[in-house]
């Protein structure tokens, strides 16, 4: 199949490069390399042995968006990775993420009619869920209101996807991502963080490498067995592979809507403390930490149900937490002894 992947360059969007070249596909990608690097193309070549077609534009113009759709024929589905994400940044420049994040899938649904291409994936986030009445959090709980812009981005692109589909035509999947972490095996490709990072995982192993001094954990007064807050992490090429089946199961006629949602996580909770103390176990070295304060909007515990995911799409997430903490730190060294990236 001959897929487009908006965002390619980006962390999920290359893992997910590669997932859809190891699996057949011919991939083609549009970037503005507005938060990502066009060296991450090569090593994306050096992993799969096949250089993805790029295109450097701004999904924003609608004018160089259908420009790429009269170029480009045959493609049966797009994975739309393109957008901004951090929740911080949104909330001071809230029109910058309603603008992009919203923008650039109105622009893409409009040339998904105007040209006839079918199916969508899109990547939504467990943010809409907010803090979850029952847990393991399940695909039919409610929307809860956005704690920021960018969540608000992810309610109403799911809206808007819904009403498009209505209209006939198109076909999608927003998968739900709980909190992708971790690398390639290769440490070819991975997460570049610009300036100081806001996740947790990226400001360990930065604490690790000595980029930063030291870890604050935000909070240990929830009410969690170790009193600190519990997500469900997933190895971003677990992610990646989401996508492929999720693409496959449109093109293949095997979806029993014509928008559905997916959880996309392990379905196991890890506490902060927990993902600290697993990065100590599988790299021996001791992290340099301290309880702080909460978090002013984050929530206590979510963890996904993936039992649609799992008997639906016949996906599962494989790897362990370890796994994760472990491939992330062998990518910060690699990209510590890099200057190009
Ligand atoms: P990323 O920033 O690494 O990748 C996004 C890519 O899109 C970047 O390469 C960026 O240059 C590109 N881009 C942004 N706006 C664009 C535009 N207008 N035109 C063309 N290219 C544009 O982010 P990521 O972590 O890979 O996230 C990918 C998607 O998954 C985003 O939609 C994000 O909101 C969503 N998501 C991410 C997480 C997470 O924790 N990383 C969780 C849930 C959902
Ligand atoms: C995880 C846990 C923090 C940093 C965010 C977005 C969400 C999605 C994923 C895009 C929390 C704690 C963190 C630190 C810490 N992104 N923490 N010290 O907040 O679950 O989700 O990223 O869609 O929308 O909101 O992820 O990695 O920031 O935090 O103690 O320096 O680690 O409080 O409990 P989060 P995170």
């Amino acid at each position: 199949m001959k897929i487009l992947v908006t965002g390619g360059v980006g962390y999920i969007g290359s893992h997910t490069v590669v997932e859809l070249q190891n699996a057949g596909h011919e991939v083609l990608i549009v970037d503005n390399l507005s938060n990502s690097n066009i060296e991450v193309v090569n090593q994306i070549e050096k992993i799969s042995g096949i250089k993805p077609l790029v295109e450097i534009f701004d999904l924003e113009d609608l004018l160089l968006t259908r420009d790429f759709f009269t170029r480009h024929h045959g493609i049966e589905g797009i994975i739309h990775f393109a957008a901004f994400k951090a929740v911080g940044e949104s909330v001071e420049h809230p029109l910058k993420y309603y603008r992009n994040n919203l923008v650039s899938l109105i622009n893409i649904l409009a040339c998904m009619k105007e040209f006839n291409v079918p199916n969508l994936v899109f990547s939504s986030s467990c943010t809409v869920y907010g803090q979850p009445e029952i847990l393991p959090v399940t695909e039919d709980a409610p929307v809860q209101k956005a704690m920021s812009p960018y969540g608000n981005t992810k309610q109403i692109s799911e809206e808007i996807i819904l009403d498009t589909v209505h209209t006939g035509g198109i076909k999608a999947i927003a998968l739900r991502y709980f909190n992708p972490i971790g690398a390639h095996e290769s440490a070819l490709i991975g997460e570049l963080p610009l300036g100081v990072p806001n996740n947790l995982m990226p400001f360990i192993t930065q604490t690790a490498i000595g980029i930063r001094k030291e870890l604050s954990v935000f909070g240990n007064d929830y009410n969690t067995p170790d009193g600190t807050a519990i997500r469900d992490y997933i190895h971003v090429v677990d992610l990646a592979k989401a996508h492929v089946v999720a693409v496959e199961r449109m093109v293949n006629q095997r979806s029993k809507s014509d928008f559905e949602m997916f959880n996309v996580g392990t379905g196991n909770g890890f506490s902060v403390l927990e993902v600290i103390h697993s990065f100590e176990r599988t790299t021996g070295m001791k992290l340099n930490y301290k309880i702080v304060g909460r978090r002013a909007g984050d929530v206590e515990k979510v963890y996904a149900d993936t039992k649609f995911a799992n008997e639906e799409l016949g996906w599962k997430a494989e790897k362990s937490l370890d796994e994760m903490t472990l491939s992330a730190w062998n990518w910060e060294k690699a990209l510590n002894n890099k200057s190009n990236l």
